[in-house]
């Protein structure tokens, strides 16, 4: 049973001291963020009983089917924030273009940027899912949002985190200094602090990948993903296959134990950068892991489009680098 106190409201106020330059509006929006995940987990949760699973028969700008779940998430953040009057603007998965505020809403000085529900296609098979979401300052002058004020490299995001609404529903956060889990007691309707400071293993043993796109593999990668199946207890090969096809979940599990994620350049990125691989770049960093394009490190990106994909292999440091070997064609 867990004896702890430590809310996340309580954390993100400590976490507030550490930002001296912080006004409370951040607070303020963590806070409406938090509000807004609680909802979404007591959809989630009752998702088999109320009418809320399935596609509500449109594609997203991916041309992916949209379900039900991901409109109501997408909803329910967008009208979080408008209450909370602490963005300038944000941008989803969800929408096409930039998401401007209603004339008459107060605006703020952050950016979110977000994946209101990840794994939308394990959402009808009770498989977890997750929330994804990205928070950058305003740049541009003005109070009103601007496309370049989303359009800012991962290294400028002040906080990044997920939320994996899986066995237990966790959210799991940095603001720069550290990675720090939560897990909701729904009898009380309270993140509590679970895991202080998580830090990431130098190495794993889990491997994680779509195979059924191993037919059209980069050169690279095939070699690697043969390489990490190997028989040498000394590296601790052959490596588990370990994947889920939700990333806040294949995440989670890395970040947790360790190992290697990858959806690589081949067959075509899939990923999204600004969504989905800055934050959990942002995230894995500041665990002590590492998150690259294969060439490029994730945070260094300057992204030029909303929905720009990017090939993503994050994970432990030392699983990281013996990729970037195979890729860079230094592999022993
Ligand atoms: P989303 O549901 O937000 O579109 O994200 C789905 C993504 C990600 O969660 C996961 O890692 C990836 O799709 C799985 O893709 P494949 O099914 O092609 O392996
Ligand atoms: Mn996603
Ligand atoms: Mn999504």
């Amino acid at each position: 049973m867990s004896n702890s106190t430590v809310t996340i409201q309580r954390h993100i106020a400590a976490q507030q001291t550490l930002h001296p330059e912080a006004t409370g509006q951040f607070t303020a929006m963590l806070w409406d963020l938090v509000l807004a995940f609680k909802m979404i987990a007591r959809e989630v949760r009752r998702a088999g009983l109320i009418d809320i699973l399935g596609s509500i028969g449109r594609t997203n700008v991916h041309g992916e089917k949209v379900q039900k779940l991901d409109e109501y998430a997408q909803d329910l953040i967008y009208h979080s924030m408008l209450a909370g009057g602490h963005v300038c603007c944000m941008a989803s998965e969800e929408r096409a273009e930039m998401i401007p505020l209603p004339r008459e809403r107060r605006r703020g000085k952050h950016v979110l940027l977000y994946d209101p529900l990840d794994g939308s296609s394990n959402i009808d098979v009770n498989i977890s899912i997750g929330t994804i979401f990205s928070i950058h300052k305003k740049v541009t002058p003005g109070a009103d949002g601007a496309l370049e004020d989303c359009l800012q490299p991962g290294t400028k995001q002040i906080a990044a985190g997920y939320v994996i609404y899986g066995s237990s529903v966790m959210l799991v956060y940095t603001t720069g200094f550290g990675v720090h889990g939560f897990t909701l007691d729904p009898t009380i309707g309270e993140f509590l602090l679970s895991h202080e400071n998580i830090r990431m293993p130098a190495r794993g043993k889990t491997y994680s990948i779509n195979e059924g796109n191993s037919a059209s593999f980069d050169p690279a990668t095939a070699k690697y993903v043969h390489w990490i199946k190997q028989k040498d207890p000394e590296t601790g090969r052959p490596y588990s296959l370990r994947y889920v096809g939700t990333l806040v979940a294949d995440i989670h599990r890395t970040l947790i134990n360790g190992g290697i994620f990858m959806y690589p350049a081949a067959p075509k990125p899939k990923l999204r950068l600004l969504y989905e691989g800055a934050p959990m770049a942002m995230i894995v960093e500041q665990a002590g892991g590492r998150a690259t394009n294969g060439t490029q490190r994730i945070l260094d990106i300057q992204p030029t489009d909303l929905h720009q994909k990017v090939p993503l292999i994050i994970g432990s440091p030392e699983d990281v680098e013996i990729y970037e070997e195979f890729i860079q064609g230094r592999d022993s």
